[in-house]
């Protein structure tokens, strides 16, 4: 498997270690605009492989997308990340541009590829995706969802003190500080209800903490987080690889499924070889279909800046 990661800055790097160490993929292609900074990444990475002991081979590439070519899946971290105080919202005027002529040039050298589109605002950058693109549905991805799942986990374990793989749960809508809905009524401790240990209070707390998870690290760090970002993405390209026939929440193009339209946003899906195999519909309940519909109307909202850029 050939893998494509446009954007060798933090997020693109660590997704490409993931899937080296890994070791599901032939070849890892680095790709970016600034000058030798790709093939830097991928020098200093592959000086990692008798020590981590993988075979990929990962390359860089200085904006040479005929590198790319025969790409099986590409993944879109290129743009600006947000710094404090700044929502994923307003990425949008510089980031569609760069999404629009990258996913062009990816394909132009791999018509067949799967794109895992990253760059923030993610849902409507995935959305643009589709409409630039006119790709099959099933081979334009969103990742956002996995990334919220893991931080819906990680604060559930924080709270049951138990090990984040004693913890299930997805967080699905879309990838925005206001519209993420953690799915905290169907989260589980070995099966076991979240709620059966605690309170009201701490379920709606971690709701909350999940939602901003994004936020606090870019508080923190004074720009977006990375490594749990490329972990999320490495995983839907392990999925892919291996037709692992895996649920994810993802960023896809609904045409009807839960009563939404035209628009990208997380929701549970399948994926394999062909991308998304499937979204799957979840019995939600009634305040969490609301808070889904609220979340696409956020979505779509951020979709309408996109007009100058598609047109
Ligand atoms: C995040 O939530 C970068 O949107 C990504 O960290």
């Amino acid at each position: 498997m050939k893998v494509t990661v446009v954007g060798a800055g933090a997020v693109g790097a660590s997704c490409a270690e993931y899937i080296a160490i890994k070791d599901f993929a032939d070849e890892v292609v680095l790709i970016d605009i600034k000058e030798g900074f790709a093939e830097g990444k991928a020098m200093d990475l592959m000086q990692c492989a008798s020590l981590n002991g993988f075979d990929t081979q990962i390359t860089g590439t200085t904006n040479d997308y005929s590198k790319t070519a025969g790409s099986d899946v590409a993944v879109i971290t290129s743009g600006i990340p947000r710094k404090p105080g700044m929502t994923r919202e307003e990425l949008i005027g510089i980031n569609a541009g760069i999404v629009k002529a990258v996913s062009a040039s990816l394909i132009e050298h791999s018509p067949n590829v799967i794109l895992i589109v990253v760059s923030n605002p993610m849902d409507t950058m995935a959305y643009l995706a589709h409409k630039a693109t006119g790709l099959p549905k099933n081979r334009i991805i969103g990742m956002g969802g996995a990334l919220d799942s893991a931080r819906f986990k990680y604060r559930i374990s924080e709270a049951l003190g138990c090990p984040s793989s004693d913890v299930n749960g997805m967080v699905i809508g879309g990838h925005s500080d206001v519209g993420m809905v953690p799915l905290i009524g169907k989260a589980v401790r070995n099966s076991i209800p979240v709620s059966e240990f605690l309170s009201e209070e701490r379920m709606n707390q971690i709701v909350e903490d999940t939602k901003v998870g994004g936020a606090t690290l870019t508080g923190l760090l004074g720009t977006s987080a990375w490594y749990a970002p490329g972990a999320a993405v490495s995983a839907l390209v392990q999925a892919i690889a291996q037709d692992a026939q895996k649920m994810f929440p993802c960023s896809a193009l609904v045409e009807g499924e839960y009563g939404l339209n035209d628009l990208s946003i997380g929701v549970p899906c399948i994926l394999g070889k062909n991308g998304i195999e499937k979204i799957v519909e979840i019995d939600l309940s009634d305040a969490e279909k609301t808070k889904l519909t609220e979340s696409a109307e956020g979505v779509k909202k951020t979709n309408a800046l996109l007009d100058g850029v598609l047109a």
